[in-house]
Parts: structure tokens; sequence; C-alpha cells
């Protein structure tokens, strides 16, 4: 489902009235994550890890498509590595009726009718609930990527599909960086009260990378020096990753969520 058109003008006017008050440039992706962001709270180690599984597919210019990019804001970052990337968005309407630029390389297609070429990498990121076209993705690909809100956009696991899960990994979805920016720099609550609210807080976003059995290896291989690379530090983020610190949401953050615990941005391969 696309977002309604009414709904992203009152958006829109909401975007205006807010940056009147904004206390930060970058607490507006995390509040308006349609318009300005995206629905899954990353970092520059994403954009590179999904790069290097690129990389692990095809060597010199790998190929890769983003299913229901919106705006494009995540492809936007993945083309800085991969400059062929490409995005395909089913709603028109959010770039012409709202008089939005839109790229060449987002093409205006309904994933449901099918994608036209093979990708050596398709990622989906965050989908409404109800909307599955796992089938038509499967087809054209041999690794896909997606994030996954947790009990909510289920549509994005592939193992009935031919597909293996390589490894995942945790970060917060726009929804637990919101909540922490809105009640501490935009609600009247007591200290005392935000920092009770603040040991609730969630981490809901999971990435899942899939594979078919024929690039599993490569792909677990690409991954894991990618990794060893991460682990040496110079993980020069992107600006706003400042607001994600500050939130609690740190690289490797230590997490309980239910009675297991999990560290932020961890990978975990599947065996
Ligand atoms: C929740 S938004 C997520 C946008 C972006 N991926 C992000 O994470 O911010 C889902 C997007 O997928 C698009 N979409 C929904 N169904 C689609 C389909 N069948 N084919 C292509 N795009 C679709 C919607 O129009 C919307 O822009």
């Amino acid at each position: 489902m696309s977002p309604g058109l009414n709904d992203l003008i009152f958006a829109f006017n909401a975007l205006e009235q807010f940056r009147k008050r904004a206390i930060s440039p970058h607490h507006e992706r995390f509040i308006f994550p349609f318009l300005c962001g995206s629905y899954f709270a990353y970092r520059k180690i994403d954009v590179k890890r999904i790069v290097a599984i690129a990389h692990a597919v095809s060597k010199d210019n790998p190929s890769y498509l983003d299913v229901g990019c919106g705006y494009g804001d995540f492809l936007e970052k993945i083309r800085q590595y991969l400059p062929n990337a490409e995005g395909m968005e089913k709603s028109a309407d959010i770039f012409f009726k709202l008089k939005k630029y839109k790229p060449d390389y987002i093409k205006i297609g309904d994933a449901y009718n099918g994608i036209e070429k093979r990708y050596d990498v398709i990622f989906v990121g965050w989908m409404e609930p109800g909307v599955d076209y796992r089938d038509k993705i499967a087809e054209k690909t041999d690794v896909i990527v997606t994030t996954l809100d947790q009990g909510l956009s289920l549509a994005a696991e592939f193992e009935g599909h031919d597909f293996k899960k390589v490894a995942s990994w945790l970060t917060p979805s726009w929804e637990d960086i919101n909540t922490e920016i809105t009640n501490k720099y935009y609600s009247s609550m007591t200290e005392g009260l935000r920092r009770s609210l603040h040991e609730l807080r969630g981490a809901h976003n999971l990435w899942y990378i899939y594979s078919k059995p024929n690039y599993v290896e490569s792909v677990r291989k690409g991954l894991k020096s990618h990794i060893s690379q991460e682990n040496k530090g110079n993980n020069n983020g992107y600006e706003f990753e400042k607001v994600l610190d500050e939130s609690g949401y740190k690289y490797l953050e230590n997490f309980n969520i239910g009675n297991k615990n999990h560290l932020l941005w961890d990978i975990v391969f599947d065996t």
C-alpha cells in the first residue's frame, strides 16, 4: 500500500512546523522517516556491509535493486559505492503530485507485476504489513537483503523460496529513536520519568541476508572478510549517527529484549 496523498500533504505541513522548532537538523529523519529518512535507522556500516555482499556476488560492477524505495534515502547512500544501483517505487504520486524530484534511477513500477531484469542483489527495506511480493523477487535474484520490523513485516522472510539465511543483525527502527528524541527534546516530561522510560527502550529492526544455495559460501566469506576490516575501526559514520549514539543506540550497545541479550549491529552467522 502506498501512503495516501492526503496523509503526505498533512505530513509535509507538520514537517514545516517541526522545522521551526527543531533542535537538530538530524532529528527530522527519525520523526518524518518517509519524507526525510527511512523506516530503519541505519549507519554507514550497514551500507558498507551490503556493498561488500554485492561485491561478493559480482566483483566488478554488481547490479542492485531497492524495491519499495520511497524517495530513495537509503538507495542514495548505496549509490555512493554502487553507482548503477536502481530503485523501484510503486507510487508516482509521491513524486509528481508533491512536486518532488524523481531521479532517473528510481523507476515507477509495481513489484506485483514482476521485476524486469535480474539483479545481483535485491534489497527490500521496511514494508507495510500485507505487502508480499516475495515470489517476484525470488525469481529475479540469488541474493536478497531485507529489513524486518519485528512482528510487523513477516513478508521479508525467504526460507520458503529456496533461499538460505546467511546472516542477520539487529538495529533500531525509526520508532525507537523517535521515542527517545521526542521524550528528551520535544516533551515536557520530567527527567525522572524520561529515564525510567529510557530503561524500557527496544530495538526492533532485523536485517536478514538470504542467498540461494550456490552463493551462500561466497556471501558468507565476503561478509566475514568485510567484518574483519570493520572491527579494525575507522568506521567514520554519517553526521546523523550522533543522534543514534546520544539516544543509547551505540554500535555494539548491549540490549536485553525479552530474556535474550543482543549486541546492536553484531552480525550473527547462520550455520
Ligand atoms: C513503508 S515505505 C518504505 C520506504 C523505504 N523503503 C524506507 O524504508 O523508508 C514502503 C514503500 O514501498 C512502496 N511499495 C508498496 N508496495 C509496493 C509494490 N508492490 N511495488 C513497489 N513499491 C511498493 C510504497 O509506495 C512505499 O513507498
